[in-house]
C-alpha cells in the first residue's frame, strides 16, 4: 500500500560550483492519486548522473529544459507501479524512466519509460548501470562514435565510472588494447582486476598526464573516449595517431566551472593526424536501444562485462551521494536506493 505522503527534494536555488546543501530543499507533500492515463510509481532505485548538474542551471541551450527552481530534482529512476489508471500498465510492474528524487512520481506512461521484463534474471540496478543509458552511452559511444577495430588502442577518461568502465570492456571484446585513466591506485587495481584493462593511469599521482598517455600509449592513440574534457582533453590531443578519433561522451571536469571554461589551445592536431572529434547525445540511438540492451544483455550473462554499482541508501542521502560523482568517491554506477 502506498503511503500518503511523499517526500521530495526540490532545487532551491541555482548552485555556484559545486551543490551545497543549501541549494536543495526537503518537503513532504501529501501522495497524488492517479488521474485517467497515468499511473503512480514508487520509486526504488534512483539514479545519480553528472548531467544532473547540468539540468539544475538556468542554461536553455542544451538537450534537456532546467530544472525550474521550487520543483523537484529530475533523475531517472526504476520504479514500480502501485497504482494504474492507464492499460498499458499494471501494479506490480517495474519501469525505468524519467522522474524524480522523491518517493513516488505520477508519469503518463509515455516518453522516456521502459518496462523491466517480468522475467528479469539480473538484479534491478543493472537497469541503470549497463542495461540503461550509462551502458548505452559507452555501447553507442564507442562503437558507432570511436569506430574501434582491432589491435587499435583505446584511451578512456573517468575510466572507473559507470560509462567509462563499460567502453573499455566493450573495447576489449572488439580487441582492441585498453588505456583507462583513473583518480587513485584503487581505482587503477579495479580497472585492471575487474574491468581487464590492459594500462592505467592513475592521474592524480603524476606529474605529467602527457607523458603518462605516451608512454602508457606509446604508438598514439586511435580512440580516446572522452568524459573529462579540459586539460585531459588537451593531453590526449597531443597523442594522437594518424586517423584517431575522439568520442566526445562528457566534460565533467567543466560541470561547476563558475567561469567560462577555455577550449583546448590545441584542437589543430586533430588536422595533423587527419583525426575526428565528435559529440553525441545517447538519445540519438533510442530508436536502436532494443538493439543496444539485447548485446550487452548477453554480454552480461556470458560474464565478458561485469557490473559495478556504488549504492547509497536513502532519499535524505542523494545531494550528498551526487557530490561523489565530482570528488570521485564513487566506483561504478552511482544509485540511491530508496527507503
Ligand atoms: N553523451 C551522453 O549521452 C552521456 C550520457 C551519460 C553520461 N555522459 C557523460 O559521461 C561522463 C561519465 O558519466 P558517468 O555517469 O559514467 O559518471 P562516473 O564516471 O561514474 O562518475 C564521474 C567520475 O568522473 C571523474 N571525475 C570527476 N571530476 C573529475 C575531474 N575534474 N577530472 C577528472 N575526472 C573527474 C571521477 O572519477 P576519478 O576518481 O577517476 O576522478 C568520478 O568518479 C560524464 O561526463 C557524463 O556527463 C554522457
Amino acid at each position: 500500500m502506498p503511503k500518503s505522503v511523499n517526500r521530495q527534494i526540490i532545487l532551491k536555488r541555482r548552485p555556484q560550483g559545486l551543490p551545497k546543501s543549501e541549494d536543495f530543499d526537503y518537503r513532504e507533500v501529501p501522495l497524488q492519486a492517479p488521474k485517467d492515463g497515468q499511473i503512480l510509481l514508487r520509486n526504488v532505485y534512483l539514479s545519480l548522473d553528472p548531467a544532473i548538474r547540468g539540468w539544475m542551471d538556468g542554461r536553455e541551450d542544451s538537450y534537456q529544459p532546467p530544472i525550474p527552481l521550487g520543483h523537484i530534482m529530475r533523475a531517472v529512476t526504476i520504479a514500480e507501479v502501485v497504482d494504474s489508471r492507464n492499460t498499458n500498465y499494471s501494479p506490480g510492474d517495474f519501469v525505468m524512466g524519467l522522474n524524480g528524487w522523491e518517493d513516488y512520481s505520477i508519469s503518463t506512461g509515455t516518453g522516456f519509460i521502459n518496462k523491466i521484463p517480468a522475467d528479469n534474471q539480473l538484479p534491478l540496478p543493472v537497469y541503470l548501470s549497463v542495461l540503461g543509458t550509462t551502458g548505452l552511452t559507452a555501447y553507442f559511444g564507442l562503437l558507432d562514435v570511436g569506430k574501434p577495430q582491432p589491435g587499435e588502442t583505446v584511451l578512456v577518461s573517468a575510466a572507473a565510472g559507470a560509462v567509462g568502465s563499460v567502453v573499455g570492456q566493450i573495447a576489449k571484446i572488439k580487441g582492441c588494447r585498453t588505456v583507462g585513466i583513473a583518480g587513485s591506485a584503487e581505482k587503477c587495481a579495479q580497472l585492471v582486476n575487474t574491468f581487464s584493462f590492459d594500462e592505467t593511469i592513475d592521474y592524480k599521482s603524476t606529474d605529467s598526464l602527457e607523458m603518462e598517455i605516451k608512454r602508457t600509449c606509446p604508438d598514439g592513440i586511435d580512440v580516446y573516449f572522452d568524459n573529462v574534457g579540459g586539460g585531459m582533453l588537451q593531453a590526449a590531443l597531443n597523442c594522437l595517431k594518424d586517423g584517431a578519433r575522439i568520442v566526445m561522451c562528457g566534460a565533467i571536469s567543466t560541470y561547476n566551472a563558475t567561469e567560462p571554461v577555455p577550449g583546448p589551445a590545441n584542437l589543430w592536431q586533430l588536422l595533423v593526424h587527419n583525426a575526428r572529434l565528435e559529440g553525441f547525445i545517447v538519445s540519438k540511438y533510442a530508436s536502436q536501444f532494443p538493439e543496444g540492451v539485447s548485446q550487452l544483455a548477453d554480454w552480461l550473462r556470458d560474464g565478458s562485462i561485469k557490473h559495478k554499482e556504488h549504492i547509497v541508501p536513502g532519499l535524505r542521502n542523494t545531494s550528498d551521494a551526487f557530490l561523489k560523482l565530482f570528488s570521485g568517491e564513487n566506483v561504478g554506477k552511482l544509485i540511491v536506493q530508496m527507503d
